[in-house]
């Protein structure tokens, strides 16, 4: 089956084009593009959703364009576009139905009718996207590209939830590095494809999703089962690590700087308190970032108010007393409840994946008190937004949808 995705659910436009058997659960790669809008939400110390939706809304088309080429899937009809009869000539009901379906992204409109309707039909199953979590006005744009190249190429839609990708990432076998797309149409025609494989899993497993938007634990008993047995009453820690980098002036996305200045060489600096760990001790698997944050605004205010200059050594230290904080909580949390669901795989999957620390503390801890489980970590090249792990989740678990309306849900749950 091959499936063309798109997600673009936050500040990353992409697409990726697999073709998965389910017999083998072999995995070509054919394309895996990622455009990230980083630099440009950079100045506002965080992701401007309108932002993103204008971006989304200019890269979509020129990366689709060089994914079909990289999967050499790359044709033009001679001439007639595909809303064109090749008897009556262009077709004013479909221009109208596809107006409709992009009448809020006059500029994607645009460049689909340009670029996209003369291409010939690829040769693909259907078309998976994202459909939320996320930013609402990013989502849409998403979908509703989706909707149009769906239209045009009479292909089904596979509507696919963003935090099951996350939890797919950490399945794929091979190290598969994306791309980061640099918006050169004309550049790299077919690349060689890349083949993986998805893992299989025993089940029980849970998963530990960790993102910008999100912390919680999922239990799984099937893929495509999930039940959400803990999460974040308030911040996510992605978010806490993003809002704490904005305490320390440091740039935006926090996550990698935070841990890049915990990962000095310690500092003769001692902090004069430690923070908190919020609900380490709570009986459930429920996690608070919030007063973590609180608690570094003040610890920074009373080292101002002491005349400490906040050195390179001073926001280390606190970078690491914060790191080990949220890492404790989210490990203990994590093993506190593979050991209640007696489970035989641990998944981690979400932006903060990324952080070393988060990763060899759960592998330590997991191996110390569950011998027997496994544990399933995304190749560091796959824990941010991406798209191929929206394919992959389709291929797996998703669902085909021929009618119906589709809707973008921002606080869609596993
Ligand atoms: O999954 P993701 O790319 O986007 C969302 O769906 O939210 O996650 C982004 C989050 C950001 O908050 C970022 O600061 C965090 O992941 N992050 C990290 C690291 N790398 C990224 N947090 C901690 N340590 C990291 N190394
Ligand atoms: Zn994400």
């Amino acid at each position: 089956m091959k499936i063309l995705a798109i997600e673009t659910s936050c500040d990353e436009t992409a697409i990726a084009i697999i073709d998965w058997s389910k017999r083998t659960s072999a995995i070509k790669i054919m394309a895996n593009l990622i455009s990230s809008q980083i630099e440009i939400h950079k100045p506002f110390g965080g992701v401007v959703p309108n932002l993103a939706r204008r971006e989304h809304e200019k890269n979509l088309v020129p990366i689709l364009l060089e994914a079909l080429k990289k999967a050499k899937m790359f044709n033009m009809e001679s001439g007639i576009s595909n809303l064109e009869n090749k008897k009556s000539g262009p077709s004013n009901s479909k221009f109208q139905i596809l107006n409709s379906i992009l009448e809020r992204e006059p500029i994607l409109l645009d460049s689909f009718i340009k670029n996209i309707t003369p291409i010939t039909i690829p040769k693909i199953d259907a078309i998976a996207v994202t459909y939320g979590p996320g930013l609402a006005p990013a989502l849409w744009v998403g979908l509703n590209f989706a909707k149009a190249l769906s239209f045009v190429w009479k292909k089904p839609l596979i509507p696919v939830n963003h935090m099951e990708g996350h939890i797919f990432s950490a399945l794929l076998k091979e190290k598969h590095k994306p791309r980061r797309h640099q918006l050169k149409i004309n550049s790299g025609v077919g690349a060689p494809t890349e083949t993986s494989e998805l893992q299989t899993i025993k089940f029980p497993a849970i998963a530990l999703l960790v993102s910008g938007g999100h912390t919680e634990i999922i239990l799984i008993n099937k893929l495509g089962v999930y039940k959400i047995i803990g999460e974040t009453i308030d911040d996510a820690s992605g978010e806490a690590f993003d809002k704490v980098a904005r305490i320390l002036e440091l740039p935006y996305p926090g996550g990698p700087e935070i841990s890049k200045l915990a990962s000095l060489p310690p500092s003769k600096y001692l902090l004069p308190r430690s923070l908190p760990r919020p609900m380490l001790h709570s009986k459930d698997f429920n996690f608070s970032f919030s007063g973590l944050k609180t608690a570094v605004l003040y610890l920074v205010r009373d080292l101002t108010k002491a005349k400490i200059d906040l050195t390179e050594e001073v926001k280390s230290a606190i970078a690491k007393e914060f790191q080990d904080a949220v890492v404790e909580v989210l490990v203990s949390k994590t093993i506190d409840a593979a050991n209640t669901y007696k489970v035989k795989s641990l998944i981690l999957g979400g932006g903060v994946a990324a952080n070393v620390l988060l990763r060899e503390e759960l592998g330590k801890k997991l191996k110390k008190e569950i011998k027997s489980a496994k544990l399933y970590l995304p190749n560091t090249t796959q824990t941010g937004d991406n798209a191929l792990m929206i394919a992959l989740a389709a291929a797996v678990t998703g669902k085909k949808k021929t009618s119906g309306k589709i809707l973008v849900k921002s606080n869609l749950r596993l």
